[in-house]
C-alpha cells in the first residue's frame, strides 16, 4: 500500500490532478498496486479554508506519505496578500524547503507527434530529450531579503547564496543521472559576473575531475544557455543549474515540446518526493476543461519510477501518452489543424483507455 498525499491547490490544479489520480488507479488495477490517497489543502484553497497557505496538517500529511502529487498554487485572488501569505512564497517554497527537496528534475522530451506543434522548426527540435536538474532549496529564492526606505524611494535586496555542499549534491546527481543517459552534463551559471556562480563552477569542475571524469562536461553562461537551448536543443543531455536559472530555462525549454502543459517534474532529495507539473495554476483557463493534464499524468509516471521503482508501469503511462498523441487527440494548448480537440477529463479518460488496452 502506497500512501499518496494529493494536493490539487488552485486554478487548473483541481482539474488536472484528478486525471493523474485516474491514471494511477488504472495502473493499480492492471498491476495490482494499491494506492491510498489523502487530500490536503495548499495555496489559495488553504488560505480560503484555514487562513494559512500551508497548514500544519498538510505539512504533516506530506511528511507521513510515501509520495506527494501536487497540482499548482496561486491566482489573482491571493496576489495582493502580504508576501508571506501568498501561495507561492507562503506554501510552495516552504514545502520544498521543509521536505529538503533540493533537486527538481524536469524532463523535456519531444513526442514525435508534436514536432510541428512548437513555434520552433521541426528540424531544430527533432530528437529533443533534455533532463534539467534544477537546484530547488537554495540560491536567490531562499537568500536574505530586505526592503528599506531611502531619501528618494526604497532599496530592495534579494541575496543569492550557494554553499559548496549545496552545489556538490546537485552536481553529483547530475553526473550520476548522465551516466544512465548520453553521458553529457551542461552546467549553467553566470560565473563571469556572480561570485556564487564562480563557486558553482569551481565545485562542478572539481567534482568532475575527481569523481566523474568519464562524463562529458561543458559550462555555459546562462545567457548563452538560453540561446543554445533553441539553437541546438537536441545536443543537450543533462542540464544542471541554480534555482532561478532552472526556473527560467525550463519554461523556455517547454516550448520545444509544444507546450508547458507537457512538462512534468519530480522534486527529490528528502525522505518523500514531490511530483508536480512544471506549469502554474493558469487562472486564465481555469474551470473550463481546457487544461492539458499530460504534465501531471507524466509527473505521476515519474512518481512510479522514482518513489516506487515501478519502471514498467511508468513506461506504460509514457507509452499511453505517446499513443494518445499519435491518435491525434489534443487539448487546446497543443491543438493543430486536423487533430481532435478534447477537454481535460476526456484526455484523462483516453489515456486510461489506452493503458487498459
Ligand atoms: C515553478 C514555479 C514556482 C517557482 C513558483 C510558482 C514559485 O514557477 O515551480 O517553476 O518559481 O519555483
Ligand atoms: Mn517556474
Amino acid at each position: 500500500m502506497h500512501k499518496i498525499a494529493v494536493l490539487p491547490g488552485d486554478g487548473i490544479g483541481v482539474e488536472i490532478v484528478p486525471e493523474a489520480v485516474k491514471v494511477l488507479n488504472k495502473i493499480g488495477e492492471i498491476y495490482g498496486y494499491e494506492f491510498e490517497y489523502t487530500e490536503g489543502l495548499i495555496g489559495g484553497a488553504a488560505i480560503d479554508a484555514t487562513g494559512k497557505p500551508l497548514p500544519e496538517e498538510t505539512l504533516s500529511l506530506c511528511k507521513s506519505s510515501d509520495a506527494i502529487l501536487l497540482g499548482a498554487v496561486g491566482g489573482p485572488k491571493w496576489d495582493s496578500l502580504p508576501v508571506a501569505m501568498r501561495p507561492e512564497v507562503g506554501a510552495l517554497l516552504p514545502l520544498r524547503k521543509e521536505l529538503k527537496l533540493y533537486a527538481n528534475v524536469r524532463p523535456c522530451v519531444l513526442f514525435d507527434a508534436l514536432a510541428d506543434a512548437s513555434t520552433l522548426k521541426r528540424e531544430v527540435i527533432e530528437g529533443v530529450d533534455i533532463l534539467t536538474i534544477r537546484e530547488l532549496t537554495g540560491g536567490i529564492y531562499f537568500g536574505g531579503k530586505s526592503r528599506e526606505k531611502t531619501e528618494t524611494g526604497e532599496t530592495a535586496t534579494d541575496m543569492m547564496t550557494y554553499t559548496t555542499e549545496e552545489v556538490e549534491r546537485i552536481a553529483r546527481l547530475a553526473f550520476q543521472v548522465a551516466r544512465t543517459r548520453k553521458g553529457r552534463v551542461t552546467s549553467v551559471d553566470k560565473a563571469n559576473v556572480l561570485e556564487s556562480s564562480r563557486l558553482w563552477r569551481e565545485t562542478v569542475i572539481r567534482l568532475h575531475e575527481t569523481e566523474y571524469s568519464d562524463v562529458a562536461l561543458e559550462h555555459l553562461y546562462v545567457d548563452n544557455a538560453a540561446m543554445q537551448l533553441i539553437l541546438r536543443p537536441s545536443s543537450l543531455d543533462v542540464v544542471v543549474t541554480t534555482n532561478m536559472f532552472g526556473d527560467i530555462l525550463t519554461d523556455q525549454a517547454s516550448v520545444l515540446t509544444g507546450s508547458i502543459g507537457m512538462l512534468p517534474s519530480a522534486s527529490l532529495g528528502g525522505e518523500v518526493a514531490l511530483y508536480e507539473p512544471a506549469h502554474g495554476s493558469a487562472p486564465d483557463i481555469a474551470g473550463q476543461g481546457k487544461a492539458n493534464p499530460l504534465a501531471t499524468i507524466l509527473s505521476a509516471a515519474m512518481m512510479l519510477k522514482y518513489s516506487f521503482e515501478y519502471e514498467e508501469a511508468a513506461k506504460k503511462i509514457e507509452d499511453a501518452v505517446e499513443e494518445y498523441l499519435n491518435r491525434g487527440y489534443r487539448t487546446p494548448d497543443i491543438m493543430q489543424e486536423g487533430m481532435q480537440l478534447v477537454d481535460t477529463q476526456t484526455a484523462g479518460d483516453l489515456i486510461c483507455e489506452i493503458i487498459g488496452g
